[in-house]
């Protein structure tokens, strides 16, 4: 994630001497520095912004408004100050009157562009909608989009998508002939796992991106996603590799879970399992000719 006003030419990424607010008498020592950098990628902080610092301090306030807001009636509470991180806690139900009502994939990005409730929007650089075929049959779910994925706007674009690249390619599959998708669009500050609220949230127009692309199979790839399709709170490693029936929003198709592909390259003999799950899909796909 970045954080607007993190740019500074304090900022430590920037390489530049620390002079400003984080000292105010001294430049930071390195263990200082150091501190500081872990304090900033444990509350998820990993991008700068822009390729020249900017001094956010040296600048002028902004200009007051044209039109002057208009009195509060006596007794009223002051208005809230804007929030940088956007609503935290939004309404499903907008959620779902949004995706019901896209009647087209394109609708449904639409929608999702416009829908503020969700506050993990307002720290992603970008929306992160699908990648592949969308007429394709297969539909691949993950959890949701990292760095690399935030940057470009589409999901498994990084060391993991590189591998599930690979993955697809050991069973004859590839971005042409599946449509991959992630539980939630926007990427958790940190890559973090997103809350179940946030997952709440994003669901309903999970469910209508699989209505409008009926796939005949799914793969969910990692726990979290399995859990949002299975709908269950069974662990990854006890549910991988079997089959299931599994109905999101109103389609209902048979679904597999396996290992997500960063999982594998943390822990690269769980392959071996892997490899077992994508034998056993592409098994379906060939009953199914799908591919
Ligand atoms: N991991 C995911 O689950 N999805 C992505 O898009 C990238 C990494």
């Amino acid at each position: 994630m970045h954080l607007w006003g993190l740019e500074g030419d304090w900022f430590p990424w920037t390489g530049c001497d620390i002079t400003g607010p984080m000292s105010q008498d001294r430049p930071l020592n390195n263990a200082e520095l150091l501190s500081v950098l872990d304090w900033y990628r444990a509350a998820g902080v990993d991008l700068a912004v822009l390729d020249e610092p900017v001094d956010r301090f040296a600048q002028k306030p902004p200009m007051p408004a044209a039109i002057p807001p208009r009195a509060a009636p006596a007794g009223a509470a002051p208005a809230a100050p804007p929030s940088l991180s956007g609503p935290v806690g939004g309404d499903p139900s907008e959620a779902r009157q949004l995706a019901a009502s896209a009647q087209s994939l394109d609708a449904l990005r639409a929608a999702l562009e416009r829908y503020d409730g969700c506050g993990l929007k307002f720290r992603a650089t970008q929306l992160v909608f699908a990648d592949g075929n969308p007429d394709a049959k297969i539909m691949l779910i993950g959890e949701a989009p990292g760095a690399e994925e935030d940057r470009q706007g589409k999901p498994f674009v990084g060391r993991s998508g590189q591998l599930l690249d690979r993955m697809l390619g050991a069973i004859g599959l590839d971005r042409t002939s599946v449509y991959i998708v992630n539980t939630v669009p926007w990427r958790p500050p940190g890559n973090r796992t997103p809350t179940p609220e946030e997952m709440e949230l994003c669901l309903p127009f999970l469910n209508r991106q699989v209505e409008l692309v009926a796939p005949r199979l799914v793969m969910t790839l990692g726990g979290p996603a399995m859990q949002t399709v299975f709908k269950t709170t069974s662990g990854i490693i006890k549910m991988r590799g079997r089959w299931q029936d599994v109905t999101i929003g109103t389609h209902t198709v048979p679904a597999l879970p396996t290992l997500h592909p960063a999982y594998l390259l943390r822990n690269p003999p769980a392959k071996q399992q892997a490899w077992r799950d994508l034998l056993s899909f592409r098994q379906r796909v060939d009953e199914l000719g799908l591919a």
